[in-house]
């Protein structure tokens, strides 16, 4: 297919370096690259230009409204694929706007530091439009695995579920720093307490990214939210804004309707739902643990382990040491094979018998500075992938073996 893509920004350039090796791939953009005659006899041009936030806190479609208006008046017969985050309802307005051109709505969720590696290897393949434009907007990315999921939605739902995607990054970051603050506040180390959160099963499973299920609920969860956000100081704190939004009966409050769930008309039972409430929003399972500590415990400076935040050269930190390395990679792996001998002494016939155990384990020889470390994964294919291919941010605690256990990627 021969396609077009309209702005070579960071997202632009990850289009044309990603499409290229299988598609007849032009670029454009208005700062003199490419030409405008080439995108007019595309079979596909994919919209990548800017959309930046206005001073009233909105985002500017002005790009995307010039190069559309551009396209309807060369009468571009192809489709067009605006990758570019949008205003919610924008891309009604061009199809009322352009009755003449086909359109589909794709988001982009690539992060900038690996831009080409995401565009071509993406989670999800989100789209909107009409089914046999959307199709067509799907082969262009035939190459992606078939288990990749390929969402279609509504124009208005795809708009929305890219802010959306966003802003939960936005929350789980501030409910970070919520935490952080907190535990400076009172003098605790913050690795240990996000660790309790993040080890959790229910954090990377979609139970509290389930809409539908109302606000949270139980018998600890509120009481226990309630506790932390009365313990933080702070009158802004993102604690009590939750609290006040987001528990069942402020919920049930707000959208002035009888409990979801609850009776029998509901589609999930009582039970049902009191245990995904019990389960809880994750989150707060890492307070009822602050919580129920009480202030001399985080006084007790020697409780703290050292922390390297980021490892910014030098010596290597010691064992214990939680870590954060960023931007590291690896270009090799090693398998080194441990033993273990056990003994037992045999009481009839006073002999001592021993049995030896050898495994493998496979590290990942992570170049950080002029340092070699062995970095153990739980899943080893992904640091393969992410660390080998382009770099990655590893936090994770050093071990006296000089092995770096890896708690978490990304
Ligand atoms: N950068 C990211 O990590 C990222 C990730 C996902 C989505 N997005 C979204 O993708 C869009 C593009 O982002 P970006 O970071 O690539 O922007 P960018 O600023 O890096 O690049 C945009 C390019 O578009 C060009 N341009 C502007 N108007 C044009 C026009 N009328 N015709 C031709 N070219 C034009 C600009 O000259 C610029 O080179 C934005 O909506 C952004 O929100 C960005």
């Amino acid at each position: 297919m021969k396609i077009a893509v309209i702005g070579w920004g960071s997202v632009g350039n990850a289009a044309i370096l990603g499409l290229r090796p299988h598609h007849e791939v032009v670029g454009y953009d208005i700062d003199g690259r490419g030409f405008w005659e080439d995108v007019v006899h595309s079979e596909v041009a994919l919209v990548c230009v800017q959309t930046d936030a206005t001073a009233d806190e909105d985002l500017d479609m002005s790009n995307i409204f010039q190069v559309s208006s551009r396209l309807a008046d060369d009468n571009f017969r192809g489709l067009v694929i605006i990758k570019s985050t949008l205003r919610p309802g924008t891309m009604e307005e061009l199809e009322v706007l352009h009755p003449n051109i086909r359109f589909v709505y794709m988001p982009e969720f690539l992060r900038e530091k690996d831009a080409v590696e995401w565009f071509a290897n993406p989670d999800r393949i989100v789209a909107s439009g009409h089914t046999k434009n959307v199709d067509v907007a799907f082969d262009c990315f035939s190459w992606v695995p078939k288990e990749t999921p390929r969402i279609r939605m509504k124009h208005l739902e795809a708009e929305l579920g890219k802010l959306a995607h966003n802003a939960y990054i936005a929350t789980k970051v501030t409910f970070t720093c919520e935490i952080e603050r907190i535990c400076h506040s009172k003098g605790a180390n913050p690795i240990p307490v996000m660790e309790t959160v993040w080890t959790d099963r229910r954090v990377s499973n979609p139970a509290h990214l389930t809409p539908g299920l109302g606000g949270f609920d139980g018998k600890c969860v509120p009481k226990d939210t309630l506790a932390l956000a009365t313990v933080d100081k702070d009158p802004d704190s993102l604690l009590k804004i939750l609290h006040s939004r987001g528990s069942k009966g402020e919920v049930m409050k707000r959208e002035g309707e009888k409990s979801r769930g609850e009776g029998s008309n509901g589609n999930s039972s009582a039970a049902g739902l009191f245990f995904i409430c019990l389960c809880g929003v994750f989150y707060f399972l890492a307070m009822v643990g602050l919580v129920a500590l009480s202030d001399g415990f985080f006084n007790e400076e020697e409780m703290v382990p050292p922390v390297h935040k980021i490892w910014d050269g030098g010596e290597l930190p010691p064992a214990g040491s939680f870590i954060f390395f960023e931007d590291v990679h690896s270009s090799n792996t090693q398998t080194r094979t441990y033993s273990s001998t056990t003994c037992a002494t045999d009481f009839g016939s006073d002999r001592e018998s021993c049995h030896t155990q050898t495994w493998d384990v496979t590290y990942l020889v992570i170049t950080v500075g002029s340092e070699q470390i062995y970095a153990e994964f739980e899943d080893l294919a992904w640091g393969v992938r992410e660390c080998m291919l382009g770099t990655c941010d590893l936090l994770g605690m050093m071990e006296s073996n000089g092995v770096f256990v890896v708690f978490d990627g990304r």
